[in-house]
């Protein structure tokens, strides 16, 4: 009974994807497999059912943020028949990625981020590239957000970031708990009873936390993970540990039913059924 009446309920699903760093020859060796990595994933993500109605691509979509990284991007996102929604990462290039991904959205100060509606979800794509590697968030970004949450106070809606603005616990990966940018934000977000969750990306792992009373998940990357190492880190002083693995890569398939956010961490790739349905439940 269960499984037949869960096939025939609707929703919603949508797919994240994150960290596909994307590159060129110059990394031939990452180039591939990246580029392997993010095929396995958005195979994964087309089989699905249903099948996600969009893909929010969260940032760090290339590696050094090259033109020609873009290029490579676009014919890997090729195969795709899901519309995409890109965001912007702390390895992506803003002119570049605004050049090869013209489509995409920007504010009145050419940051990407824009707000759209997948069904009566509305998502909120919020743009963090500041420097290398940090995330950033300045007064004129937290500005914008504030007026765009103000303009749909009653709609659901998801809030999309490339920097998770909770830690994860890797000392060498953490910014402080209270970075300005991440405190702009909460300043911002806190008590928006509109926002029914954050999702991002960076960290190249699956976590999830609390911010400003919102729920956070961070989705693994399409790329390399980050190896779960929580001891402590002197960064002036390499030890040899593994900082980086090649676990299977993944993503995120949210699922919003009646009003109802669901954020489950995915693993891509082909894996043999365990158990399949041969005998009736009733
Ligand atoms: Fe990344």
């Amino acid at each position: 009974m269960g499984i037949a009446l869960k096939e025939l309920r609707r929703v919603l699903t949508i797919a994240q994807i994150t960290d596909l760093h994307i590159t060129n020859a110059s990394q031939a060796k990452d180039r591939d497999r990246n580029a392997a990595r993010l095929h396995a994933v958005l195979k994964s993500i087309h089989a699905m059912k249903p099948r996600p109605a969009a893909i929010l691509a969260t940032g760090d979509l290339v590696d050094l943020g090259q033109s020609d990284e873009y290029e490579e991007l676009k014919l890997a996102m090729a195969v795709c028949d899901i519309p995409i929604f890109y965001g912007i990462g702390n390895h992506d290039g803003r002119p570049n990625f605004r050049a090869a991904l013209p489509t995409t959205p920007v504010d009145e100060n050419g940051f990407i981020q824009y707000a759209f509606m997948l069904g009566d979800l509305r998502v909120v794509m919020c743009d963090t590239l500041e420097g290398k590697d940090d995330g950033g968030f300045c007064e004129t970004r937290a500005a914008w957000l504030e007026r765009t949450l103000a303009e749909a106070p009653g709609t659901p809606t998801l809030l999309a970031l490339h920097h998770p603005p909770i830690a994860s616990g890797i000392p060498w990966m953490d910014e402080a708990a209270d970075a300005p940018w991440k405190m702009r934000l909460a300043n911002v977000i806190r008590g928006q009873q509109q926002i029914k969750g954050i999702i991002c990306g960076h960290v190249h792992r699956a976590f999830s936390g609390v911010f400003a009373g919102h729920l956070v998940q961070a989705s693994p990357a399409t790329s390399i993970q980050l190896t779960l190492d929580l001891s402590p880190i002197d960064l002036r002083v390499p030890d040899h540990r593994e900082l980086l693995t090649e676990q299977p890569p993944g993503f995120a398939l949210l699922v919003w039913d009646k009003g109802e956010l669901v954020m489950h961490s995915c693993m891509a790739g082909d894996f043999p059924a365990a158990v399949t349905y041969e005998t009736s439940f009733i």
